[in-house]
């Protein structure tokens, strides 16, 4: 069994998506003790943009690929993802290997991998108008659904607003990890 813990928030101790990653990874690790981890922090070690020349590395496809567990510290810039994570995804959609057009459509060939994101947002986008805003969750459930993967979400919103919604969001996404299946 081997888990695939992968970060993208820029700042570091104060990221509260790595505070939630790092918490699903523990008790991920605790239910299976034995559990190897695989780190890959996308801020300090960051993947350039895709080139034509990329393409041809497939190692970050191959670690993915690797993987029974992903788990992903996701914040929100800009209403979607960092640009670090999504050099990441770059790598990890390609056709043939994570997906295929059929003549019946897309079919996902990375089914039976199980991801798990922490999403950490500055504000609240589930009532409008902010609803149109969010394309950060969105987005991530689009691209991993078309690859076969439904992904769970462990979210920490409001994280702007102030110090007492803050620690609130926090306590609730550390809260939310109590009931991720082991
Ligand atoms: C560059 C940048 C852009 C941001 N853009 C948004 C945004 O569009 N919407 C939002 O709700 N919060 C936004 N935020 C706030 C972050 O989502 C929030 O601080 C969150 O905690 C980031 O995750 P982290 O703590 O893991 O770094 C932004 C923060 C930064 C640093």
């Amino acid at each position: 069994m081997t888990i695939l813990h992968i970060d993208s928030s820029i700042t570091g101790d104060n990221s509260v998506s790595r505070i939630v990653s790092q918490a699903i990874i523990d008790r991920l690790s605790a239910a299976q003790p034995g559990v190897g981890v695989v780190r890959r922090d996308l801020a300090s070690e960051p993947l350039p943009h895709l080139t034509l020349d990329a393409l041809a590395d497939t190692s970050v496809l191959d670690q993915f690929l690797a993987a029974d567990t992903v788990v992903i510290g996701a914040p929100m810039y800009n209403f979607t993802l960092p640009s670090q994570l999504k050099a990441w995804i770059d790598r990890v959609l390609v056709a043939g290997k994570t997906f295929r057009y059929t003549a019946e459509g897309p079919e996902g060939l990375a089914s039976g991998k199980r991801v798990i994101i922490a999403l950490a947002r500055g504000g609240f986008y589930s009532e409008n108008p902010a609803v149109a805003l969010e394309h950060l969750e969105t987005y991530l459930r689009s691209v991993f659904g078309f690859i076969g993967i439904t992904p769970e979400f462990v979210t920490a919103d409001g994280l702007s607003i102030g110090p007492e919604q803050r620690q609130v969001a926090i306590d609730q996404a550390l809260g939310q990890t109590q009931h991720l299946a082991a």
